[in-house]
């Protein structure tokens, strides 16, 4: 099969690694790819929101799936446009991607087919969402509607914080994707992200992570896209898979059906375990970017027949098998992540650091006459596999000191959680 692969950062290059893995592959082109992927495929120049440039490329070039990596293009409708030619995407239309694309559509469809999640309030003018504050205590959530860069989320601890959210939105700080504001209750508990690949009517489990989302250790500092991530995830125990599932995953494939968007790719749930059970707080469209990477070291089956089974409808025949080892992996970012970030610090070591139990996936790099160089906030992704967390995560951090980037930095705590429930 011919496969192209969107995208550019550490999530695609994972992708890019196992498909490329496949003995069903012929032929692996990423659009724009990366150095690191560029190892695995064939990287072309192709302006993603172009979708008749995309559609004629798959023509040409004979690509029988196309894997679309980043949420983007997905809501942008890029998966019903290629359909509309004929062409195999992994990945959901517009309508089912609005999953990620639209908060407030994901809470509705939540109170429409009972599914646990916070309470909220949905609101197109500050005035009205001030009302709604009146009534409810802090702290308190308030999250830009649309795609926002995973910017657009504030945890209020007074009201006036959470009003200043609000007028922050309605005044355009975030565009278009503040034109709707969604006040939540906050949710006390353990984050957990679950993945599922999905066919339009059933949802097959693809494996849980934790990513540590804050910038500095001890998670602290600022969000940022994810400073490393491990899997699986302790707390994700059988039962608690068995609950998500049937309260969670299950009436949300039903209830997508049901409105005529039936999801097809993978869907990310972002989960809050909390004292009554586990509750959504977000979903996400398609794979985390770290969580992928530590996903696809622990993959035993062929990734690309996975995809194939979702994209035909065949997934209630298919399962999937996962090395009883832990992953982790430890992002390297470019200094000044998450504000901005330092460009073009020169990059070595990374074959030295390589190995048997360890890949480095590229986030963010260039090649360069002089070698390669970073050229994004998350520049490299160092994954380790092992028998336990802890080990992965020796394994990870030796790699990490053995990796050549002045201009880098990187969180030395990766795993802490689990680790600690480990014991050692
Ligand atoms: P997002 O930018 O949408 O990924 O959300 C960022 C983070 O905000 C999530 O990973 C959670 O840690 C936190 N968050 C979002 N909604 C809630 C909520 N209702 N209660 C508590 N934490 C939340
Ligand atoms: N690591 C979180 C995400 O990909 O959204």
């Amino acid at each position: 099969m011919n496969v192209l692969l969107i995208g550019s950062g550490g999530r695609e290059h994972a992708l890019a690694w196992k498909l490329a893995a496949s003995p069903l592959l012929t032929k692996l082109y990423a659009a724009p790819g990366n150095p690191g992927i560029a190892r695995e495929a064939e990287c072309v120049v192709l302006d993603v929101t172009d979708h008749a440039a995309v559609a004629a490329f798959c023509k040409t070039r004979s690509v029988d799936l196309v894997v679309v990596g980043p949420e983007a293009p997905l809501v942008a409708g890029l998966a019903d446009n290629l359909a509309a030619e004929g062409i195999r995407v992994f990945g959901p239309g517009r309508a089912a991607a609005q999953l990620e694309g639209s908060k407030g559509f994901t809470k509705d469809l939540c109170a429409r087919f009972g599914i646990p999640t916070a309470a909220y309030g949905r609101f197109n003018n500050a005035p009205k969402a001030k009302a709604y504050l009146r009534g409810v205590g802090a702290p308190v959530v308030v999250k830009a509607d649309g795609l926002a860069a995973g910017k657009g989320v504030t945890i209020a601890t007074t009201r006036d914080e959470a009003a200043n959210a609000i007028d922050d939105c309605f005044e355009g700080r975030f565009g278009e994707a503040g034109a709707e504001v969604v006040i939540e209750e906050f949710l006390e508990g353990e984050e957990v992200s679950f993945f599922c690949l999905c066919d339009g009517t059933t949802a097959l489990p693809f494996g849980s992570a934790q990513d540590h989302k804050r910038v500095g250790d001890g998670d602290t500092g600022p969000n940022t896209g994810g400073m490393g991530a491990y899997s699986p995830a302790p707390v994700m125990t059988p039962d608690i898979e068995e609950r998500v599932m049937r309260e969670i995953v299950e009436p949300t494939l039903k209830g997508m059906a049901e409105l005529g968007s039936p999801f097809t790719g993978v869907l990310f749930a972002g989960l809050m375990l909390t004292a009554d059970g586990p509750k959504l707080i977000e979903y996400n469209v398609r794979f985390g970017d770290p969580e992928c990477q530590v996903l696809m070291m622990r993959l035993k089956d062929d990734l690309l027949v996975l995809m194939n089974a979702a994209v035909d409808s065949q997934l209630a025949h298919m399962s999937a098998r996962w090395r009883d080892e832990a992953a982790l992996t430890v992002v390297l970012a470019a200094k000044g992540y998450p504000g901005t970030p330092a460009k073009g610090g020169a990059l070595g070591g990374l074959d030295e650091a390589a190995g048997d139990d360890v890949v480095i996936f590229h986030a963010g790099t260039a090649g360069t006459d002089d070698g390669l160089v970073a050229a994004g906030g998350r520049v490299l992704a160092v994954t380790a596999i092992a028998p336990t967390v802890g080990e992965a995560q020796r394994r990870a951090y030796a790699a990490v000191d053995t990796i050549d980037f002045p201009d880098g930095f990187c969180r030395r705590d990766i795993g802490w959680r689990a680790v600690e429930r480990e014991g050692n």
